[in-house]
């Protein structure tokens, strides 16, 4: 997926551009030190709805800042800009962002300043795709490619999926669901699973997707047959990524798997639901945290270290998000394998935490 930004809300880092700055920094540490949320359903079904208005057209997403400021971001769906080497960039459809409360309190654009949005935790891109100058032919490269073929990747999820069943990994993760109080989850969201897609070059990534897929699957089962006895009822699975393409969507949905488009998987999230995320390219954490109180989420393990080589993790814990873990949430170790899930954990919501 390629995406465009407004450059016109980046200006120049200059001194008095960094003052600025880090007097926002500092308001907005201390609104979140004080309780406020960086992210709320409500903001984003506003944001949503605004989506919904302006399908296909061009107009202004508006976004409360934290600190109260509305903030406006200019929708161009339908521009086409233009460049020297035959192609030209169409812009798409307008699509949410989020930033962690590690990013809205330090400069993190090397050389650039974005003050119109420094104190936003939604930021507004859209997508964009690019098409010959000349002939006006949209560019499906990935489309031609010959392992963009849906009955490949089938077989490759159903050889995958055999192979992760007969696993000690999945007999392992039965066990702790088995002996783990699960019974108030009625739907699994799950973030971030990545695409299936098989391409040259991305076979692991691949692999790494559908083991993360059929670990949900596996999970259903499980969480359904727990149940068999009373009043027993469906186990919803939902999926969002944004990365997924057309052959993603047809075969999770063949396995009863419903896909959502960003940013729908978050307002599905309640207190009977089990998240799951592996390795995600948004603050998935924190945004779970400030808008839900989970039954059970399996995600990247909760640990005092925001960052990786000195770089930020793109899915960094918080205080929040460590206070909430603390206060309600115990940690089951959970049988996986970092090669194919990441290092992450089972945590299961206290009963006296409802
Ligand atoms: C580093 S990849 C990890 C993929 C896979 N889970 C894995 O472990 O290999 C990060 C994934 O996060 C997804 N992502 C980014 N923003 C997201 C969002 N708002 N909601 C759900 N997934 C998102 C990306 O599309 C991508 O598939």
């Amino acid at each position: 997926m390629n995406y465009y930004r407004d450059r016109s809300l980046f200006i120049q880092k200059k001194p008095a551009t960094i003052q600025r700055q880090s007097e926002i920094n500092d308001e907005i540490r201390s609104l979140y030190l004080s309780g406020a949320p960086l992210f709320t359903k409500e903001q984003i079904y506003a944001v949503r709805r605004q989506f919904k208005e302006l399908e296909g057209k061009q107009g202004k997403v508006l976004v409360t800042s934290l600190n109260g400021r509305v903030t406006e971001f200019v929708v161009k769906t339908g521009d086409v800009l233009s460049s020297d080497t035959g192609i030209e960039c169409i812009i798409g459809e307008p699509c949410l962002f989020y930033r962690s409360i590690q990013e809205l309190t330090s400069i993190t654009e090397r050389s650039l300043f974005t003050p119109a949005i420094a104190s936003c935790s939604f930021h507004i891109y859209q997508t964009s795709s690019y098409r010959n100058k000349l002939t006006k032919e949209v560019d499906n490269s990935e489309q031609s490619r010959p392992y963009y073929n849906k009955n490949i990747v089938q077989d490759s999820f159903n050889t995958t999926l055999n192979e992760w069943e007969k696993s000690k990994q999945c007999e392992d993760l039965l066990q702790v669901l088995q002996s783990t109080d699960l019974s108030n989850i009625k739907q699994i969201v799950a973030f971030a699973c990545g695409s299936m897609k098989l391409d040259l070059g991305r076979e692991r990534l691949a692999r790494r997707s559908m083991h993360q897929h059929g670990l949900l699957l596996t999970i259903r089962k499980a969480l359904k047959e727990k149940q068999s006895f009373g009043n027993s009822h469906e186990i919803s699975a939902w999926v969002q990524d944004p990365a997924y393409c057309a052959i993603d969507t047809s075969i999770l949905m063949e396995s009863r798997i419903s896909p959502l488009d960003n940013p729908d998987g978050f307002l599905k999230v309640d207190d009977s639901t089990m998240v799951l995320s592996f390795a995600p390219d948004a603050p998935i954490k924190q945004i779970i945290t400030d808008i839900s109180r989970p039954a059970a989420m399996i995600w990247n393990r909760v640990t005092e270290d925001e960052f990786f080589g000195g770089i930020l993790r793109s899915d960094p814990d918080s205080s929040r998000v460590r206070e909430m873990i603390s206060q309600y949430y115990e940690m089951v170790e959970f049988p996986f394998d970092e090669e194919l899930f990441s290092n992450v954990a089972l945590y299961v919501r206290r009963r006296e935490a409802v």
